[in-house]
């Protein structure tokens, strides 16, 4: 059978990546896919690089809009990221009849529910293994391996750039800051850190994550997003002391009101598996009806684990390529006139248990101020934790552990305790989870 064409949008580190793996395994591709798969033309605005990366032998073709839309390809590869642009691609590989492949978190965090909108009404799909997590299968997993279970919630180690640099500030006792420029000397952090370490990233990643746990639509705006900067190394270290570890989560959480879409930073008990995804690495907990707790854990980007997912993509689009479109699994997991106008809850009515770190002046009646406070709010204390003073100095660090509540009970309670005397500066609040 003859080969399927496709175009190639990009060839940085994930398009040359793809590249290079489809050409290294493409004869055991080619057995899975039933035929062969083949990249007859790459987009690129810089063609002299592109050759450099793909090689003789293959067209290259600079208007970028051109590529996505030649009437000889089959499949369009995006893979140039960022919105506007992508976008304006994308929809008009789609209007063109092209199926795609694409890795872009932002582009469908933002524009997804168009996208699919246009590829249904096209009768093409449009792919994204990729998007999330990097080379980990999760969106397979979930939107079909996983299809038999009502799926109550996801917890994701789903930025790597946060989680190097939270292993790096557990380990060598360093700052974020510190930890921050470390991972910009290795290259895992862009020079503008922004999206990774403010949680925008992952939330990005959630968005998809929950379209398809859950059967409704994209709703990134909808997110609860606190990234990892105001974290301190006496943060981490009490977390430990406590038996837990500080990480970035994007938690989906299904509940009796509504849907739960947070990403911040959370207490995890240190035995659980998921607290020792170390350095870069991704890892996605997921709890479902039948099967229970299951966990994916593996490379959150880079080429070839980037390229792996984009492969696979190109595989399954291969494949159902002559399917009947009503036929196809859909795009978001759910057929898209079944998605759910679940509402998604705002912060202050998410139950979560919290830790909170406050510095108090050591004098008698403080601490039956602080836990009065809790009392009056029905939040009960699971462990406390008071520093001794350093030499010389009149304050100590206090750190609470709550039972579960509702978060509006907690934002209560820390306006009243920051109003205290004796309690100094602002209290730091981070959310635990058992993940039990
Ligand atoms: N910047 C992301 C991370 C990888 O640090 O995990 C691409 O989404």
């Amino acid at each position: 059978m003859e080969s399927i064409k496709v175009a190639l949008l990009g060839t940085g580190t994930a398009g040359g990546g793809t590249f290079r793996v489809l050409a290294r395994n493409q004869e055991e591709i080619t057995r899975r896919a039933g035929r062969a798969i083949e990249i007859s033309l790459v987009g690129a605005r810089d063609p002299g690089r592109a050759r450099r990366v793909v090689g003789e032998g293959v067209r290259i073709e600079p208007d970028l809009l051109r590529a996505a839309t030649d009437p000889a390809v089959e499949i369009v590869v995006e893979l140039i990221g960022g919105q506007e642009r992508a976008r304006e691609l994308v929809l008009a590989a789609i209007a063109a009849g092209k199926h795609v492949v694409t890795a872009n978190k932002a582009l469908l965090a933002h524009h997804g529910n168009e996208i699919f909108a246009a590829a249904q009404a096209a009768g093409v799909t449009v792919a994204f293994e990729a998007a999330v997590a990097g080379g980990i299968p999760i969106i397979k997993a979930l939107r079909e391996g996983l299809s038999g279970n009502r799926i109550e919630w996801i917890a994701g180690i789903i930025n790597g750039t946060s989680n190097f640099i939270l292993s790096e500030m557990r380990d060598r006792a360093v700052t974020f800051e510190a930890a921050l420029a470390r991972a910009q000397a290795l290259g895992y952090a862009e020079a503008d850190p922004s999206f990774d370490v403010e949680g925008i990233d992952a939330a990005h990643k959630l968005s998809i994550l929950s379209a398809i746990a859950f059967g409704i639509p994209m709703q990134f705006s909808k997110i609860y997003t606190e990234g990892i900067t105001r974290l301190t190394a006496a943060d981490i270290r009490y977390a430990e002391e406590l038996g837990y570890r500080i990480k970035l989560l994007g938690i989906a959480r299904r509940s009796a009101a509504g849907i739960e879409m947070r990403v911040h930073p959370t207490l995890i008990p240190t035995r659980r598996l998921i607290a020792n995804v170390e350095g870069v690495m991704n890892a996605v907990l997921v709890q479902a009806d039948a099967v229970g707790v299951t966990l994916y854990y593996g490379a959150g980007a880079g080429a070839e684990p980037t390229a792996s997912a984009v492969v696979a993509d190109l595989v399954d689009v291969t494949r159902l390529h002559t399917a009947d479109p009503e036929n196809r699994v859909p795009h978001l997991a759910f057929q898209p006139n079944a998605l759910a106008s679940t509402p998604i809850l705002p912060m202050s009515e998410v139950r979560t248990s919290y830790y909170l770190r406050l510095q108090v002046l050591d004098q008698p009646g403080v601490l039956a101020d602080i836990t009065r406070i809790l009392a009056d709010r029905s939040i009960s204390i699971e462990a406390f934790l008071q520093k001794e003073p350093r030499a010389g100095q009149a304050e100590a660090d206090i750190v609470v552990l709550t039972h579960q509540t509702l978060e509006k009970h907690v934002d209560a309670a820390i306006a009243s305790i920051e109003a205290l005397a004796t309690v100094l500066g602002r209290v730091t609040r981070i959310r635990v989870e058992a993940l039990g």
